[in-house]
């Protein structure tokens, strides 16, 4: 009697465990949806966007702010232990004054002690046409010596679900005390 009733509870608990196909009821937890069904076309796009991105480090709005300043016993011209976030407008052209086409949000560090090098997380948050709403996030190092560096695209979301590809980025401009502008080609493959 108690297996009976064992066997029916198991029972009506897997009927309900439906997913979108039959190859669940191995583990109940895994399936094999229709990617059209998430909305996801059938090819994958590539595509190349490119953003330049203004910081002001000082003033009374800055965009972009240490968290951690650098510990004083590492050398100093590697800027150890440095934590800093960023918030800023992402522009079609390199002009403060070009059309906005979204943001930025990051957070970095200077995670080497030999050179100063950056770990960084980048939200690129778009807000135009299509894209709007949608998200690309780099995730990497990102090597200040070197005049292109390249960061990899980690993922995204929206239009930028199982997103793949690399950024290059490179300095245009930089007083360390006030301002920069940056550029970003971000070459992805996306659905
Ligand atoms: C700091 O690092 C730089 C670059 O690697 C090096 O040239 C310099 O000698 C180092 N200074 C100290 C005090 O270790
Ligand atoms: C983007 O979407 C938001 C939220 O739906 C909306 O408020 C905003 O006007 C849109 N921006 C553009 C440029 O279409």
């Amino acid at each position: 009697m108690a297996t009976q009733f064992l066997i029916l509870t198991l029972l009506i608990f897997c009927s309900t465990l439906t997913f979108t196909t039959a190859q669940d009821t191995d583990t109940g937890f895994v399936g094999s949806p229709d990617p059209k069904t998430l909305g996801l076309k059938k090819k994958k796009s590539f595509s190349h966007f490119r953003f330049y991105f203004h910081e002001r480090f000082s003033g009374s709005n800055p965009t972009s702010v240490f968290v951690v300043p650098p510990v004083p016993k590492f050398n100093s011209t590697t800027s150890f232990g440095t934590v800093g976030v960023l918030d800023t407008t992402l522009t079609v052209g390199p002009e403060p004054t070009s059309k906005v086409v979204g943001r930025i949000e990051g957070l970095v560090a200077a995670t080497s002690q030999r050179v100063f090098t950056l770990s960084v997380i980048l939200n690129f948050v778009l807000t135009e046409g299509k894209y709007n709403g949608s998200t690309i996030t780099l995730l990497g190092r990102n090597s200040i010596a070197q005049k292109i560096r390249e960061i990899p695209v980690i993922g995204g979301t929206g239009l930028f679900r199982f997103a793949t590809g690399y950024a290059e980025t490179n300095t245009i401009f930089l007083d360390p005390k006030t301002t920069d502008t940056i550029e970003y080609n971000i070459y992805v493959s996306h659905y």
